[in-house]
């Protein structure tokens, strides 16, 4: 068989690059107030370094690579980053995840790089609890970035949505009628426990609820991913353009469909997002080692991705910020 499969036959054909644990926002399922403890910047893995892990993960059979962060955006000159990578034999696909209030100003550049497109991170169309939820920034700014990404076609835009009970949780019709009237893909996905609000269960809303909820304004018919497929199950309501996508790690957890690595900003492979198992690629990669050795660094992470994550037995996610990880 060609191709990287783990342990449990589950092919792996996707890599998660956290190119930082910085951010611009502080949102309140992900970071406190006043931030994280930071990876020391020397422990940041270059853009040479990571081209070097990407390079060697295509050669394994990785063909879809997503930039996350932190806040992807802050980390300067990062089209460079998407042009190496769109550069490599293998890659066929790029997209990135931001929180978009960068994404005006950067997003022609990372087009003409090679980036084929963005998922947003959006949890309320209301400005002032926009700046209850992020503790920053304008909304206007991400809306104007989602503006310029469909213009610009890094298409099809994605929305995240994490649903909040008591937060956000009355917008979830306002988002839905995005789909009808704005052809929006909005993908709502679960909290999970990170973060001040994502540890508190009351915060929490199955996504069979939020279903429930979205099916009272109308019937939903399922449908294809618009792009990428993924852990997210699709719908749509009839004639709208856009799609209803639900992502539930913590009801219904899709890791029997897992297909995906993580390297994390200051070079570690985290093997899964709600576990702690991670190995360590900096070192190997600072002593110089070989690409066949690289490759092999890959394999054994590869075998040893755990077969699930235990949240429901009451482990995890282990001290780790979101924003460290890459989500
Ligand atoms: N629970 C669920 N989703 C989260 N994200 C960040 N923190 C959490 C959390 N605690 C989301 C971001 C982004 C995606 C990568 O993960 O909103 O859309
Ligand atoms: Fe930043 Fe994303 Fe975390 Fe919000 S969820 S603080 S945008 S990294």
């Amino acid at each position: 068989m060609t191709g990287l499969s783990d342990s449990f036959q589950r092919p792996i054909d996707y890599l998660r690059i956290s190119v930082t644990d910085r951010c611009n926002l502080r949102c309140i399922y992900c970071m406190p107030e006043e931030g994280i403890d930071l990876f020391p910047r020397e422990d940041m893995l270059s853009y040479e370094e990571i081209y070097t892990v990407a390079r060697a993960a295509a050669e394994l059979g990785i063909s879809k690579v997503r930039l996350t962060g932190g806040e992807p955006l802050v980390r300067a000159g990062l089209s460079r980053l998407v042009s190496m990578l769109a550069g490599i034999e293998g890659i066929e696909d790029i997209a990135l995840t931001t929180n978009g209030v960068l994404l005006a100003r950067y997003a022609a550049e990372l087009k003409a790089a090679g980036l084929r497109r963005v998922n947003v991170s959006l949890d309320t169309l209301r400005p002032d609890r926009f700046q209850r939820i992020t503790r920053g920034q304008r909304l206007e700014q991400v809306l104007e970035g989602l503006r310029v990404a469909e213009e610009l076609g890094l298409t099809p835009v994605k929305i995240n949505v994490v649903a909040m009970r008591g937060i956000n949780d009355d917008e979830i019709p306002d988002f839905a009628r995005k789909t009808i009237d704005d052809g929006w893909n909005v993908r709502f996905i679960e909290l999970m426990p990170f973060g001040e609000e994502g540890a508190k269960e009351e915060n929490h809303i199955p996504v069979a609820e939020i279903r429930e909820r979205l099916e009272a304004l109308g019937p939903l018919e399922a449908c294809m991913p618009a792009a990428g497929g993924g852990p997210a199950r699709y719908f749509r309501y009839p004639n709208a353009k856009g799609s209803i996508g639900f992502i539930s790690p913590i009801s219904e957890h899709f890791c029997t469909n897992c297909n995906r690595l993580r390297l994390t900003a200051d070079g570690h492979l985290h093997l899964c997002l709600l576990g702690e198992a991670e190995v360590d690629l900096r070192a190997a990669l600072r002593s110089g080692v070989s690409q066949a050795e690289i490759k092999a660094i890959l394999q054994r992470a590869v075998a040893a991705k755990p077969e699930r994550h235990y949240l429901a037995e009451g482990k995890g996610p282990f001290g780790k910020a979101m924003a460290h990880i890459g989500g």
